[in-house]
C-alpha cells in the first residue's frame, strides 16, 4: 500500500511540514522593543528613516520610501508621475490583481498584455503591439522567481516616451546585469506583505533616483506634507507605515543574504534533479539575471508526460504526498475577485466597464500557464535540507508512475472532490 498515491488512501511520501515561514529572531524581536520603548509608534519616525536608508542602499536606489503595502505603492507611482483618467498602462495578464488595480485606482486604464513562455513576465513583442497613443506607462512584474526582461523594456519606454515601473512584490534581492531591480526604470514596488521574500505582515517600498518623485510620493503617503521643506504641499492621504513594521524590516532585510544562499543553493540542486523527470521543468533565469531573489519558483510542466492529468489534479496529488505546491495566480481578467458590483465601483458614465476591466482581452501564454502548465513553490520550501529537495522530485515520480492508470480519467471528478475535503477545503 506505501507505493500507492496518498490520494487513492496510500501513505504520504511525505509526513514531516517544510520549513514555516516567517523566520525571526533576535534581529527583529529587540527591533520590536526598541519601537514600543521608543515612544514613536507611528510613521516617520527614526526606526523608518533607517529601515528606508539601508534599503535605499540594498536596491542601489537614491531613495526608498516606506508606505502601507505593495499595493498603494503603485498607485502612489502611478499618480507622482501625473497618470490618471484618459491614460492607458500595459500591465502583465500574470500577476496578482494589485499591478492592474493600480491603474483603475487612479482614473487610468489597465491593459493586458502577454507573458512569454521561457519567464512568465510581460511579452516586450506584445507590449508594442498594446502602445496606443493613450499609453502613458508599462508596469513589468519580476513575476515568482524571475525578472522582466529590462533591456527590452527600457528600449521600449525610450522609443515611445513611456514611463516604466518595476513590480518588485516577488523580487527582493534580484539584479539584472548586476543592478538590483527597483529604479532600473523610472520607480520600483516593493511588498513586504506576509508570505513575501521578507516581511513585516504588512507593508511596501518605493524605491526611484529620482528626487522629485521621491518628494512627490513623500507626500502622496503622508497628508499631502512634503519631505523638502518649503516645496508645495501636494493632496495625500495616509499611507504610513509604522515603526514596528520598519523595525521587522530591519531585521529581515539583515537576514535576507543568507535566506537567499540556502535558497539558491537548494533551487540548484532541485533544477539538476529535475533534469531527469520527464515533462517537468524549472524555469530557468536569464542570462541578464545576474542575482536572484524569490517569492515562489516557477515550474511548468506537460501533461503528456503524466498521462494526461489535468494539472489542478496534479496539484492536489502532489499536495496529499505532503509537497505543498499551488498552481500560479489566475489571469487578472479571468479572476474571480476582477468583478466590481456597480454599488461599490462607478465607472465615468463615459467608460464601458467591460472595457475598462479588460474582461474581452485574451493573452493565450498567460491562459495556458495559469490554467494548465504552471506550478509554483513558495521559498519557504528552499530554506530546509536538500532531503526537502529530494522529496520533490521523489513526488513527481510517484506521481507520474501512477499517471497511466485510466482510472485518472474516469475518476477525476470524484478524486478532486475526495482531495478537496481531505485538505480541507470544502
Ligand atoms: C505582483 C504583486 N504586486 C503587488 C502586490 C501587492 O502587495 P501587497 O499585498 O503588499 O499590497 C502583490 C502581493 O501579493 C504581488 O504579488
Amino acid at each position: 500500500m506505501t507505493d500507492s498515491l496518498a490520494i487513492q488512501g496510500g501513505a504520504p511520501l511525505r509526513q514531516e511540514p517544510f520549513p514555516e515561514w516567517p523566520i525571526f529572531g533576535d534581529l527583529e524581536r529587540e527591533g520590536l522593543m526598541r519601537a514600543l520603548e521608543s515612544g514613536h509608534w507611528g510613521g516617520e519616525g527614526p526606526i523608518e528613516a533607517e529601515f528606508s536608508q539601508q534599503f535605499a542602499t540594498f536596491c542601489g536606489a537614491r531613495h526608498a520610501i516606506c508606505v502601507a503595502n505593495g499595493s498603494i505603492t503603485l498607485e502612489l507611482i502611478l499618480k507622482a508621475l501625473g497618470i490618471g483618467p484618459g491614460d492607458e498602462v500595459i500591465v502583465p495578464a500574470l500577476t496578482w490583481l494589485a499591478t492592474a488595480w493600480a491603474p483603475l485606482q487612479v482614473g487610468a486604464t489597465p491593459v493586458f498584455a502577454d507573458i512569454s513562455a521561457d519567464d512568465w513576465c510581460i511579452d516586450p513583442n506584445d507590449v508594442r503591439k498594446k502602445i496606443t497613443s493613450r499609453t502613458k506607462a508599462i508596469i513589468p512584474v519580476h513575476l515568482y522567481s524571475q525578472i522582466a526582461p529590462m533591456t527590452q523594456l527600457l528600449e521600449i519606454a525610450r522609443e515611445h516616451r513611456l514611463h516604466l515601473i518595476e513590480d518588485c512584490a516577488h523580487t527582493h534581492g534580484s539584479e539584472w546585469e548586476g543592478q538590483p531591480v527597483g529604479a532600473i526604470g523610472d520607480a520600483g514596488s516593493f511588498s513586504f506583505q506576509s508570505s513575501k521574500g521578507m516581511t513585516a505582515g504588512e507593508g511596501g517600498a518605493v524605491v526611484t533616483n529620482s528626487d522629485h518623485l521621491a518628494d512627490l510620493i513623500f507626500g502622496l503617503k503622508n497628508c499631502g506634507r512634503r519631505r523638502i521643506p518649503d516645496s508645495p504641499a501636494t493632496f495625500g492621504s495616509n499611507n504610513r507605515m509604522t515603526e514596528f513594521q520598519s523595525a521587522v524590516l530591519i531585521g529581515q532585510l539583515q537576514r535576507l543574504p543568507s535566506l537567499m544562499e540556502t535558497r539558491a543553493e537548494n533551487i540548484n540542486y532541485l533544477r539538476e534533479a529535475l533534469r531527469t523527470v520527464d515533462g517537468v521543468k524549472v524555469l530557468e533565469p536569464k542570462k541578464e539575471v545576474t542575482r536572484q531573489g524569490m517569492y515562489c519558483l516557477s515550474v511548468a510542466v506537460d501533461d503528456r508526460a503524466f498521462g494526461g492529468m489535468p494539472r489542478d489534479l496534479m496539484v492536489d496529488t502532489l499536495q496529499a504526498e505532503g509537497i505543498p505546491v499551488t498552481p500560479p495566480y489566475d489571469v487578472v481578467y479571468r479572476s474571480t475577485l476582477w468583478k466590481p458590483s456597480e454599488k461599490l465601483w462607478k465607472f465615468a458614465p463615459d467608460k464601458n466597464p467591460r472595457k475598462e476591466l479588460g474582461l474581452d482581452a485574451h493573452c493565450p501564454i498567460s491562459e495556458q500557464v495559469s490554467l494548465h502548465t504552471g506550478l509554483a513553490f513558495n521559498h519557504r520550501m528552499f530554506l530546509g535540507t536538500k532531503k526537502d529537495m529530494d522529496d520533490i522530485v521523489d513526488a513527481f515520480l510517484k506521481v507520474q508512475k501512477h499517471a497511466d492508470d485510466m482510472r485518472w480519467k474516469s475518476l477525476n471528478k470524484k478524486f478532486r472532490l475526495a482531495t478537496r475535503k481531505v485538505l480541507g477545503k470544502i
